[in-house]
């Protein structure tokens, strides 16, 4: 019969020996298992006399203890070594470029009124929608365009009919949006509108459908010095020059008073178009100090609040910042012209970057 001793050797080398989890739970249940070795030999003490049971006791429950540890440590190596083996073949570098698996690409719509957002957000304004389908105190009347005011005219409206004879209008600007925030929302408002807007037009420059940004502050406090920093910024902002010039004309529209169109400086030195310092100026904004009958329309007090207003066509700007000659192009779902002039899902505009392309 094997001696405690000797069982120990053999075990613990087969213990070093086993090279799987699944060896190593034979060689235990082959130890210490109901029929296995060590318990054999402890069956066997009943037949000791009861001087020799007692020591031989004792060293059988240290081989068992000495045997199943070193089964443990065995079992938690071989864990180890097995997860470190998984973590290195599943490693991947985080730092390389991701791989660009997308196939559809961002609208230079999308993209540019993504722009605005970003830069009229850093400022604190917040985005405000309002619907396509408008009614005709919405899109004039509130604005102080009344019936016979000349700019309906102007306007080129799509007109659909309505309940109750009354006709509604595809918005024809993102302004009625002023008067819906006015009329639901207590001031101070600091908001922006992007959205789409119709009129009956159709050339390189128009499309019957495009988009604008309106933007509208209203406070106790904000005058005509705001608005021009605001947009001198948004406009330095948006076409990345830093020192961009931006001239405010005096104009005319119904919702304000006084008004401004915003030009930026550009010079078209032999035949080449180019954005900054130069001899010619660019129309991109009207804008304008909120006229107190607009304030009044909306059931605000014109003797306790004021602010300004400003409107921009998306489409303008991004074909004057990307490059992009047509208007129409815009909207012809050519992939061709997606793949050309659309942007990675990838690059999110933001102040940081991605507002270059
Ligand atoms: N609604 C005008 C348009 O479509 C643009 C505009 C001009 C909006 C001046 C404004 C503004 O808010 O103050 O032509």
């Amino acid at each position: 019969m094997e001696t405690p001793d000797q069982l120990r050797d053999a075990l613990l080398k087969d213990v070093e020996a086993a090279n799987s989890t699944e060896a190593l739970e034979e060689l235990r249940i082959s130890a210490l298992g109901k029929k296995g070795r060590i318990t054999e030999l402890m069956k066997g003490l009943g037949q000791m006399a009861p001087e020799e049971r007692k020591a031989a006791g004792q060293a059988l429950n240290v081989l068992k203890g000495e045997v199943s540890s070193a089964i443990d440590v065995k079992k938690a190596a071989m864990a180890d070594a097995d997860l470190d083996k998984r973590l290195m073949s599943e490693q991947i570098d985080v730092t390389l470029p991701a791989a660009h698996e997308e196939t559809g690409y961002v609208h230079p719509i999308s993209q540019t009124i993504d722009e605005i957002v970003g830069i009229f957000g850093e400022m604190g304004f917040t985005v405000a929608e309002g619907p396509d389908i408008e009614d005709d105190w919405h899109n004039f009347t509130a604005l102080n365009i009344p019936l016979d005011h000349p700019a309906r005219q102007e306007h080129d409206t799509f007109y659909m009919p309505g309940e109750d004879g009354k006709r509604k209008v595809l918005r024809t600007h993102t302004s009625p949006v002023q008067i819906r925030t006015m009329t639901d929302q207590e001031p101070p408002i600091r908001i922006i509108v992007p959205g789409r807007t119709y009129r009956s037009d159709y050339d390189a420059t128009h499309s019957p459908m495009f988009h604008q940004v309106e933007g509208l502050v209203i406070d106790k406090t904000s005058h005509m010095g705001h608005l021009k920093g605001c947009l001198i910024e948004f406009c330095r902002a948006f076409f990345e020059v830093d020192d961009l010039p931006v001239r405010f004309r005096p104009s005319y529209f119904p919702f304000t008073e006084p008004s401004a169109e915003v030009d930026i400086g550009c010079t078209r030195e032999g035949g080449e178009f180019k954005i900054g310092h130069g001899d010619d100026w660019l129309e991109i904004l009207g804008s304008g100090m909120v006229n107190p009958n607009v304030l009044s329309n909306c059931g605000i007090d014109p003797n306790e609040y004021q602010g300004f207003a400003f409107g921009l066509g998306v489409e303008r700007v991004a074909m004057l910042k990307y490059g992009i000659p047509d208007l129409r192009t815009f909207f012809e779902s050519d992939l061709r012209w997606l793949r050309h002039y659309g942007f990675r899902s990838l690059e999110v505009p933001g102040m940081v970057g991605g507002l270059v392309r």
